[in-house]
């Protein structure tokens, strides 16, 4: 599996099915299983994560979910602002394109939001989300409190 890969939005609950690759890659981004993170637990945060966020975005291969990212909008009084969280493939399915097709597809979300800025923090450590910020675009804007900080302009 390599090339452009179509990303999906969860809208609705989340499938029986997507439950265990949604565990999987919630642990990965963790670099640990979280203790009690079962996957009951697991299904009720993600349904309550879609009632709060504006969209949970993911890429499929054969059926099963193989990265997500979270978009968000954290609108204030003065600035239409976007953040990505939570970006994770699959370690089986890395350096096949997937993750950019998803903070791309985020960075779409936004313009079509009408966003002054998107925001993605990783920390220094994390060397493929760093460059893959740079190469979709993003600008670092510096470190703080040891996390990394991009953002993405639209311009007007
Ligand atoms: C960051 C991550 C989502 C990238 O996903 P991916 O599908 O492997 O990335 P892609 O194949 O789309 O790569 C796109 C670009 O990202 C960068 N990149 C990806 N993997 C990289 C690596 N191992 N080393 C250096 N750069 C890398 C490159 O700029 C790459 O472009 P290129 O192929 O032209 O060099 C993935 O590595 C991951 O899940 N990491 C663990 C979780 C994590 O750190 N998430 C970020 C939290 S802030």
């Amino acid at each position: 599996m390599t090339g452009t890969f179509s990303v999906e939005v969860l809208r609705k609950g989340v499938e029986e099915r997507d439950i265990d690759a949604i565990n999987s890659l919630v642990a990965q981004l963790l670099g640990k299983v979280k203790k009690g993170n079962k996957r009951s637990s697991q299904n009720r945060r993600t349904v309550t994560l879609l009632q709060e966020v504006a969209a949970i975005m993911v890429v499929r291969n054969g059926g099963s979910i193989v990265g997500l990212g979270i978009f968000s909008e954290k609108p204030t009084l003065t600035h239409k602002v976007g953040w990505i969280d939570d970006l994770v493939v699959d370690e089986n399915f890395r350096r096949r394109g997937v993750g950019e097709a998803l903070i791309k597809a985020m960075i779409e979300a936004g313009k079509d939001r009408g966003l002054e800025r998107l925001n993605c923090t990783c920390r220094p450590e994390k060397v493929p989300a760093n460059n893959l910020c740079l190469k979709v675009g993003f600008k670092f804007i510096g470190t703080i409190n040891g996390t990394n900080f991009h953002t993405f302009e639209y311009g007007s």
